[in-house]
């Protein structure tokens, strides 16, 4: 079947046509994201495949099933960006990724705390420039404190395992107790009792409307002053004019972010020659104290490989009309 792959990245293209040799669709790189403007790019295909930032609202909903694309892969975990309803209504079938490596997102959470703690972001600018003084770089142990872990699925417990390697003291809060989570040793706490506990909170959890703002102005008074705060989840869950206003009082102490609430417009384009629009997040690259990554916790090769594998194996379930009964299925 012809597949239409939207924004998809020149690095992206060689694991897909490996994962697609036992497959053998025919695939259309499409760098553009899919929006209202650009869903015409999906003329003459029978299947379209989307990542993170592509939206799947009504408006590009409608348009596919009036061309008669009723079939979506999602080559991502997440699914937030999809209007439910909407594509069942119109009878689009949607699948997604529900796991690959949670140990890349896991580890590259790991990789923003460590930065920020040991500032050796800041360390690599001075030592490029010989100076080899260490004032403002101290950093704390990791051993003894206290991570407090916001949803405990599957890359939840990557980190919450990697922590514990550390010496840390595990707190989490989900709405589900997850049982293995618990016989590693981990103590589930009520969220806002997680909240003032916590040196380090990292999220985990989905988007969704309950989610949304998570880290408001309330929930960032609530945290001890100082801790650190690492989104590797979505941008959506905190509320970012409170979060630099929590920043800049030193209530909190660090940032570490691979996800931004806009980052639609920003995220996998250089924007190095070009004024930045976005105040919020020109202030946040600014900030010492802030770490941002553009969307990478998912970028690895082991995590590659498996994406590519599970959505090309997706595309033909699709095309077979076999619907798998599990975690895969979006709508
Ligand atoms: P998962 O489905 O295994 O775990 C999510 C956990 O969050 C579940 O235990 C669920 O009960 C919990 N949860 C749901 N609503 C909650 C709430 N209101 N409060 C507290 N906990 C709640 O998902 P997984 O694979 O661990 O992924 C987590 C998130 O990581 C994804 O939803 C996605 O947004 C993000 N992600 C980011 C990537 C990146 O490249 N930065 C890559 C992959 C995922």
């Amino acid at each position: 079947m012809k597949i239409a792959f939207f924004s998809c990245q020149p690095y992206e293209q060689p694991f897909l046509e490996a994962a697609n040799s036992n497959h053998r669709h025919q695939l259309t790189f499409l760098p553009q994201a899919l929006t209202p403007e650009t869903v015409h790019l999906a003329a003459g295909h029978q299947a379209i495949c989307v990542f993170v930032n592509d939206h799947l609202m009504r408006p590009t909903l409608q348009v596919l099933a009036d061309r008669k694309i009723r079939l979506v892969a999602l080559r991502c975990t997440g699914y937030n960006q999809v209007d439910i309803v909407a594509a069942q209504e119109l009878g689009i079938h949607i699948l997604r990724v529900p796991t690959y490596s949670p140990h890349s997102v896991a580890e590259h959470a790991l990789a923003l705390l460590l930065t920020l703690n040991r500032k050796t972001h800041l360390a690599y600018q001075r030592t490029n420039q010989n100076n080899f003084t260490l004032d403002g770089l101290m950093g704390f142990d990791l051993w003894g404190k206290r991570i407090g872990i916001i949803g405990t699925g599957k890359i939840g417990q990557a980190f919450a395992r990697i922590m514990l390697g550390f010496g840390c003291h595990v707190l989490a809060y989900d709405k589900v107790r997850s049982a293995v989570f618990q016989q590693l040793g981990v103590e589930y706490l009520p969220l806002n009792e997680l909240l003032s506990k916590a040196d380090v909170i990292s999220l985990h959890c989905p988007l969704t409307p309950e989610t949304h703002h998570l880290m408001d102005a309330a929930a960032l008074a609530r945290m001890k002053p100082g801790a650190y705060l690492i989104n590797t989840s979505r941008g959506g869950l905190l509320d970012t004019p409170a979060v630099l206003t929590a920043l800049q009082s030193g209530q909190l102490g660090a940032l570490g972010m691979d996800v931004y609430e806009l980052e639609d417009e920003f995220f996998f384009s250089d924007w190095s020659d070009k004024p930045m629009p976005d105040d919020d997040l020109n202030a946040l690259t600014h900030s010492p104290n802030v770490l941002v990554t553009s969307h990478q916790g998912f970028f690895t090769r082991e995590a590659m490989e498996q994406i590519a594998r599970t959505t090309l194996n997706n595309l033909t379930y699709l095309e077979q009309q076999r619907f798998p009964a599990d975690a895969t299925v979006v709508a």
